[in-house]
């Protein structure tokens, strides 16, 4: 009967055939109710959203910013991705953040942002985010909105139960999708079982200035770790995170990953494996894997190569991890508030399950244990299990919390945001999902202290819900209000790329920390004009070197001559301004790579290689001024045999 019920759920995601719930009056979209809902997500011009949420922006490789309730989008911040809007990974200060040990990569898929936290609250100081093809942890920097850490995950392939905090932001932590061979070698795929490993990495964070670096890596059986989340209250020191493919299936994994009734949880307790590390356990392993770091000051990026990593066997440190099975192939693995319910599901299952985590540690205790895997215990079912909450849904996938008492879980299959009692585990409401829900995200969801007022899905095909652009849509998020008994649907808003997560945080706690500027006086780029009587150009054998200032409405130098075919021009270019949201922008004809956005007091560099004779122009992008268009220049190029000296005009002769 379980196995029939679970091939038919199969069936239904191997045809596509989710349940397209139709509109209805009951969402609030139809008068004196839509006039509610509109009341409720209204913010006047120029009043400010109470909330930030940063939303992942999957396949785009970068994180969006959008304010709740309204909607908006404020923000891309490219993390992962080249973004030549601002010239981010085309610029030579920041090419360094993508290199990765595959070399210069421009591209990446960005899965779950997390905010920082101290005491289990959200202390905005940054945000993480995960690329999961080239495993990478990235950090942003929320004074800047600018990504200012990337460090690479070796051993590692896709990086998907990534990058989620403990309650101190003592790490960060990413988790393995696919199993590889530790270390990376030339043997049959078919040797999978036994030979794989699944690794997953405990990043320290400096709690003073952020700085990642990968403390252990804990060498797991060769399974799928799909997500993770940490424990927080009482199971603070702990990490839990999903598998499936406990069979070890290396092929048609949509069916032979399904197998077993159970995969697990693998809670990991890894306060203890920090103290077996602390005193000289695990072993440094021979690895390759970037780390690039961007400097505020130098405005910078600087890419290091790392050259080994320390690995933990579990078997080394008796009772640091255990595994909860769970029914098969769970998806999500959340973590109550107060950190005694542990949430996974099994993903074509219509039932939650609820582990409690006093039950665990007993059992713990108690050696109940069902056998184990690679010689980890695995406990028993029964004396983890706190209860499930019955035909909740369809394709459970990830629950959020709302800080009083109720769980808002996702349901992929039959497309719905069903609200339940953490206590009673009695379903209390539900409503439709246009369409397919993969994430849900409450601000502060993933913390001790979560904002219960707004939930946003994350949905994954939007159809009819825009107007249409062609084949391609783009996602759409749903903002509910979660203030009453029952949810009300607020507000449909557009995403960027594909959603996976999204972390929310009160305005208040970020906003005021928002820097403004660069201060001029605290450029310490190595190119940077802070002078203008320092404006100048200077040849290196073919390299012409331009040391550049732009205020309103001026570059200095302004024309150029003495520049030859062949030559490698690199514009060193300081923006002046000195006042909130003055940037300029920087175009050079021809030029292969991307145009610079400048802000105030930083310098940026772009290099042009100029292939023919000619008098080439260059401006400035960004309507600076109402004499924008007058920001201008030109740089005269001569052919490699000339002997034309290098000559300039400065603003003021
Ligand atoms: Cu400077 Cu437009």
């Amino acid at each position: 009967m379980k196995t029939s019920l679970n091939i038919s759920i199969l069936l239904l995601l191997i045809t596509g055939l989710f349940s397209c719930n139709t509109k209805d009056s009951k969402d609030g979209n139809k008068g004196a109710l839509a006039s509610n809902a509109a009341e409720k997500v209204y913010v006047a011009p120029g009043e400010h959203d109470e909330f930030y949420a940063f939303v992942s922006g999957g396949y785009s490789g970068n994180l969006t910013v959008y304010g709740l309730p309204s909607g908006r989008m404020f923000k891309e911040i490219p993390v992962f991705s080249q973004f030549p809007t601002s010239g981010y990974g085309y610029s030579e200060e920041t090419k360094p953040m993508l290199n990765t040990s595959h070399g210069f990569i421009p591209w990446d898929d960005a899965h779950h942002p997390d905010i920082s936290q101290t005491s289990g609250k959200l202390d905005g100081r940054w945000v993480f985010i995960n690329g999961n093809n080239t495993p990478r942890i990235a950090k942003i920097d929320l004074k800047t909105f600018e990504t200012t850490e990337i460090i690479e995950v070796p051993n590692s392939a896709g990086n998907h139960s990534s990058s989620f905090v403990t309650e101190n932001t003592e790490y960060v932590v990413a988790g393995t999708r696919f199993s590889v061979p530790v270390p990376q070698q030339d043997i049959a795929i078919n040797e999978y079982k036994g030979k794989f490993k699944g690794a997953l990495s405990f990043i320290s964070v400096d709690p003073e200035d952020g700085k990642m670096s990968i403390k252990f890596q804990l060498m797991m059986p060769g399974f799928n770790y799909d997500l993770s989340h940490p424990g927080r209250g009482k199971s603070h020191g702990w990490f839990f995170f999903t598998t499936y493919n406990t069979e070890e299936a290396n092929s048609l994994l949509e069916v032979n990953a399904s197998q077993n009734d159970k995969d697990f949880i693998a809670a990991v307790n890894w306060k203890k494996i920090e103290e077996y590390v602390n005193n000289g356990g695990g072993k440094m392993m021979p690895a390759n894997y970037a780390h690039n770091v961007y400097d505020d000051f130098t405005h910078t990026a600087t890419s290091t190569m790392m050259k080994e990593v320390l690995v933990v066997d579990p078997l080394e440190v008796p009772g640091a991890v255990f595994l909860l099975p769970t029914p098969k192939s769970p998806h999500g693995v959340d973590i109550d508030p107060s950190g005694e319910y542990i949430i996974g599901n099994g993903k074509l299952s219509a039932d939650l399950t609820i582990h409690s985590f006093t039950k665990m540690i007993k059992a713990i205790e108690n050696k109940k244990f069902d056998g184990d895997a690679y010689g980890i215990p695995i406990l028993k079912f029964e004396e983890i299990l706190r209860g499930t909450v019955k035909q909740a849904g369809l394709g459970p996938l990830h629950t959020e919390f709302d800080g009083k008492g109720n769980g808002y879980t996702t349901f992929f299959i039959s497309s719905e945001l069903v609200k339940w009692d953490l206590e009673t585990l009695e379903v209390i409401d539900r409503k439709p999902n246009y369409y397919s829900v993969g994430h849900v995200m409450i601000p502060g969801g993933n913390s001790a202290h979560p904002f219960g007022k707004y939930a946003v899905s994350m949905n994954k095909i939007t159809k009819d819900r825009y107007l249409p652009t062609g084949p391609e849509l783009e996602h759409s998020a749903q903002l509910f209000d979660i203030t009453g008994e029952k949810m009300e649907l607020l507000l449909d808003f557009p995403t960027h790329g594909e959603p996976h997560y999204a972390a929310g945080i009160p305005a208040s706690i970020i906003k005021e920390n928002s820097q403004k500027i660069y201060k001029l006086a605290e450029n310490k780029h190595e190119y940077a004009t802070i002078a203008n009587g320092d404006a100048r150009v200077e040849r290196k054998g073919n390299e012409v070197h331009i040391y550049m200032t732009m205020i309103r409405s001026h570059f200095t130098p302004d024309n150029i001559e003495g520049v030859k075919v062949g030559d490698k021009v690199y514009f060193h270019i300081t923006n002046h301004e000195q006042d909130f949201d003055v940037p300029h922008g920087f175009a050079m004809i021809g030029a292969n790579n991307s145009g610079l956005l400048i802000m105030p007091g930083q310098t940026k560099t772009t290099v042009w290689e100029p292939k023919e004779v000619g008098v080439w122009p260059f401006y400035c992008t960004d309507f600076c001024s109402a004499l924008h268009q007058e920001m201008q220049g030109y740089v005269r190029v001569s052919p490699k045999s000339s002997n034309l000296e290098l000559s300039w005009s400065l603003g003021d002769d």
